[in-house]
């Protein structure tokens, strides 16, 4: 019989300190209003000055080892999806590697902004189908804040900090991930980008001025795209899976702006309590979105073994992706 992975046991972590809409009006000219009413979002996480993507993804990864019950010398592999590494090389998954005190196992990054972890878990599914590794650790991480510009109130408004994690092991059950489908498309138009720190423009005084060193967002252009690109996944997983909305208990959507997930639940005629939501408590975690919620709702008591959800995310590059899971 084909192997299949699954979810063995998630974790999430979240800093403690909370930026408030109402810390924004501060720093710039915005208000509570005005952010409630185009996001949805109210306050999200900001990490303290000792934190970094690495610890964040540890406390998320030893909750996720926890919850599956095994130590971190049992795992085999670990992929963290992150735009905010601590350093670009070691990659955050050695230094968690390091801190969760693992065996010399395979640990390694991948980039594809908000949509990450699904890339992360469809990179952990082959394996382990492939009978390439047994459990693989798989983390979605950001310190969105260190990437902010706090001058420009067209973005500042929407990012925060914060961890997911999984483990995947073999199924021996009727549980699995039934379909991972990524895509991307080279971002022409510039609607998400961080400008410098690459080859292309390496930190100099002069990008440093310039704040190239800060996210660029074209949030109109997103927004168009989110919700066509939304739209588009979930109708494919339903039509090439053979199920309908009745069969799926909860959506995990990336949280990114209640507007695009409520345009959804208007185009699939489904009720908003359907759709996972955190994104009021932390803005857009990018990479973390998508398992901090899963990882909520498990917890909650919401998602249970055997229920069918969808996971769904869009983002910088441009990514977008979507998994079929039993969980
Ligand atoms: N407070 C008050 N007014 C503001 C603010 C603010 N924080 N930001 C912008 N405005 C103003 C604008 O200047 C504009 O004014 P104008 O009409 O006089 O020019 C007006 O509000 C409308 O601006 P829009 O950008 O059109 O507002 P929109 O309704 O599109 O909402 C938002 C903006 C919330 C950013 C939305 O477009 C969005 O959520 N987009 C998705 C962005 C996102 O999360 N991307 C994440 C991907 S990044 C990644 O992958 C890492």
């Amino acid at each position: 019989m084909l192997k299949r992975a699954k979810f063995l046991g998630t974790g999430s972590y979240v800093p403690e300190r909370v930026l408030t809409n109402f810390d924004l009006e501060k720093l710039v000219d915005t208000s509570d209003e005005w952010i409630t009413t185009r996001s949805g979002i109210k306050e999200r996480r900001v990490a303290s000055k000792d934190e970094t993507t690495s610890t964040l993804a540890t406390i998320a990864s030893q909750r996720a080892l926890e919850a599956a019950r095994l130590s971190p010398e049992e795992i085999d592999m670990i992929i963290v999806a992150t735009i905010t590494p601590d350093t670009l090389f070691p990659s955050t998954a050695c230094y968690l590697q390091k801190n969760l005190g693992c065996r010399e196992i395979p640990a390694f990054d991948v980039l594809a902004a908000c949509s990450g972890f699904i890339y992360a878990c469809a990179i952990g599914k082959a394996m382990i189908e492939s009978n390439s590794a047994g459990k693989v650790l798989v983390v979605g991480a950001e310190c969105l804040t260190r990437i902010t510009d706090y001058q420009d109130r067209g973005s500042c408004i929407l990012f925060g900090d914060g961890a997911g994690a999984a483990v995947l092991g073999e199924s021996d059950d009727e549980s699995g991930i039934i379909t991972c489908n990524l895509y991307s498309e080279y971002d022409e138009e510039g609607m998400m980008v961080l400008p410098a720190g690459g080859s292309k423009y390496p930190a100099t005084q002069e990008t440093v001025k310039n704040r190239m060193h800060y996210m660029k967002l074209k949030g109109r252009d997103i927004f168009r795209f989110a919700v066509i690109e939304m739209n588009n996944m979930l109708e494919r997983e339903l039509s090439t899976n053979g199920i309908g909305m009745d069969d799926v208990k909860y959506i995990i959507p990336h949280q990114v702006n209640m507007r695009i997930l409520e345009a959804a639940a208007e185009r699939f005629n489904i009720s908003m309590d359907k759709i996972y939501t955190n994104l009021d408590r932390y803005g857009n975690t990018s990479s973390a979105s998508v398992p901090l919620a899963l990882d909520e709702a498990v917890r909650k008591g919401l998602i249970n073994r055997g229920d069918l959800i969808l996971m769904v995310a869009f983002g910088g590059g441009k990514t977008w992706a979507s998994s079929l899971v039993r969980y």
